[in-house]
């Protein structure tokens, strides 16, 4: 089987980022350069993903003329000869095709992936979420690409995480351990109040069966105020989808808030000061995380 296609679910109000998102969305806030969201379009282009279904909503449109190469501003740049300077996004452009789908009413994140219906054809697609980014010399999605083509399995991407702070994430049950680092799972909750079945949290990257929009649309029915998708991966897994967990090989960098966000640029500063001196890194150049943060 082969894996092409990518949802991005950005369509949330990014309530912890207001006042600025009210007019400038989540994904579209930088880190250095560049957009949140281009690091994960650079994940999955690096994992031969070239399919993707961006869930938007209104006030949105500044990801759609980001990954459009015929803006006015595109224009402007071949009057001066100086397309050379867009030159890594309109690769990206060139490499991959970019679709778009409204989501009205933000009901959750099930709900954006139910958007995902009618573009997905194929058995199984990947869901990454533009708040985590993740640094790993094989990137993300890929290991758990290559673990959902080898079991043709749904695949949740989860990485360890301090007893204290399990009821803010969703969590994974562990049915088997198949190595270290990959487990079978048999259950799924979002958000445990108490007793939580592992420490292990789900981040944001998944390749899912295309099974889950039946599973959300039956859970939907039950009248939640948000369609969560740790709910339907769970209602899919009672239905015999077999889910694994694969602990994620990187680093993680949740930007879902101001100073986490902060915390992912100071990091990532460093990473690309690391890479240009090509190990000949200078500390005192950065930008030291504060210790607040
Ligand atoms: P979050 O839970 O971080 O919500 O969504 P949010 O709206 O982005 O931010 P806050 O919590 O209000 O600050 C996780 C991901 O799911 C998407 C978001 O865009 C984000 O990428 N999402 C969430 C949707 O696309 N639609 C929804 O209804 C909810």
């Amino acid at each position: 089987m082969k894996i092409r296609k990518v949802v991005i679910p950005a369509a949330g109000l990014g309530t912890r980022f207001l006042p600025i998102t009210k007019v400038i969305p989540k994904e579209m806030l930088p880190l250095l350069n560049k957009p949140a969201i281009q690091y994960i379009v650079e994940e999955a282009i690096d994992s031969k993903l070239d399919n993707f279904l961006v869930v938007i909503s209104k006030g949105k449109e500044a990801i759609e003329n980001y990954f459009n190469s015929s803006t006015y501003f595109d224009y402007l740049l071949k009057e001066k000869q100086q397309t050379h300077l867009l030159s890594g996004l309109s690769n990206i452009i060139k490499s991959a095709k970019f679709s778009y789908v409204e989501q009205k009413q933000q009901l959750g994140l099930g709900h954006a992936i139910l958007m995902a219906k009618e573009y997905i054809k194929e058995d199984y697609f990947c869901v990454m979420l533009p708040d985590d980014i993740i640094v790993s010399d094989n990137p993300g999605i890929n290991q758990l690409i290559e673990i959902a083509t080898k079991t043709k399995s749904t695949v949740v991407a989860v990485q360890e995480i301090p007893l204290e702070f399990v009821s803010s994430y969703g969590i994974v049950s562990i049915k088997s351990k198949i190595s270290d680092n990959i487990f079978q799972l048999n259950g799924l909750v979002e958000k445990p109040k108490k007793l939580a079945p592992s420490n292990l949290a789900i981040v944001g990257r998944y390749v899912i069966s295309n099974k889950i929009f039946s599973s959300l649309e039956k859970i939907s029915s039950t009248n939640l105020s948000e369609l969560q998708l740790t709910d339907a991966i769970s209602h899919m897994l009672q239905n015999g989808e077999p889910v694994i967990a694969v602990k994620i090989d990187g680093e993680r960098y949740d930007v879902g808030t101001p100073q986490n966000w902060l915390r992912a640029t100071i990091e990532l500063d460093k990473k690309q000061k690391f890479n240009d001196n090509n190990l000949n890194y200078k500390i005192t150049k950065s930008i030291e995380v504060p210790d607040y943060l």
